[in-house]
């Protein structure tokens, strides 16, 4: 078992009501994942009480993350709800082009209740590429193009994980897929700190690439039936 987590503490303070504006620890806790993090163990993950997990599965229309599918099966096996989430490359492809590979390598969806819509990761490149060379406009049109496609075939529109910073400097801004698109912030503070124009809130929260458990450690901002909610579309 491992040391002393966030959600162990939380739920102490939670349990000893020794401070309110703890007790949204008790909101349920998730991971994201990737190759990097090697073989998980799920059921360990279940132990520490986290209840979903988003997994790395396309990058791009090239890369294919070698663990998807044991990552995938390990989560659905360990009764975790769990997504897949794939890493934007907007210089190398159009948005539909890119949607389509992810749809077609494990990025799907459907209504089971187990399966969160799956997640568009547009953040600095690897080699910190900034804004791709593409500008505002043509940045928003290419989320757009990838965020209609994978609405189109599923129903749902994908989970946009950003940063605030990243969608200031390369979106403009742009406030048009607040009422369309769940956003998923990584900030890693005890605070979410000024989100992107448009939403008012946010319905992942990273808020540490590191932690008691593998991988980058993330909060749903709501209740476990919430979360299950946003499985259902
Ligand atoms: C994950 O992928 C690596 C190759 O990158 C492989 O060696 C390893 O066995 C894989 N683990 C699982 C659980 O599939
Ligand atoms: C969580 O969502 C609620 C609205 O449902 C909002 O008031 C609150 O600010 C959100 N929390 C964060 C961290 O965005």
């Amino acid at each position: 078992m491992k040391s002393t987590g966030l959600l162990t503490l939380a739920a102490f303070l939670a349990l000893s009501s020794a401070s309110p504006s703890l007790v949204k620890r008790a909101a349920p806790q998730g991971v994201d994942i990737s190759h990097y993090q090697g073989t998980v163990n799920f059921n360990t993950l279940v132990a520490n009480g986290m209840s979903f997990v988003y997994i790395k599965v396309t990058e791009g229309t090239t890369y294919q993350d070698p663990n998807f599918s044991a990552n995938y099966n390990g989560a659905t096996k360990a009764g975790l709800i769990r997504g897949g989430y794939h890493f934007a490359h907007p210089d190398t492809s159009s948005g539909a082009t890119q949607a389509n590979y992810f749809l077609a390598h494990g990025g799907g969806w459907s209504g089971d209740g187990i399966t969160l819509p799956g997640a568009l990761d547009i953040e600095y490149g690897p080699s910190g590429s900034e804004c791709y060379g593409l500008s505002a406009s043509a940045m928003v049109s290419w989320i757009k193009d990838f965020s209609n496609t994978y609405h189109s075939h599923t129903g749902v529109y994908p989970v946009i994980y950003t940063t605030t910073d990243w969608w200031k400097t390369c979106t403009g801004n742009s406030a048009a897929f607040a009422s369309t698109n769940p956003l998923w912030i990584a900030h890693y503070s005890s605070s979410i700190g000024t989100l992107p124009a448009g939403w008012t809130y946010t319905t992942f929260w990273q808020y540490a690439d590191s932690g008691p458990n593998p991988g980058d450690q993330d909060e749903f901002n709501g209740s476990l039936q919430g979360l299950k909610n946003l499985a259902l579309g």
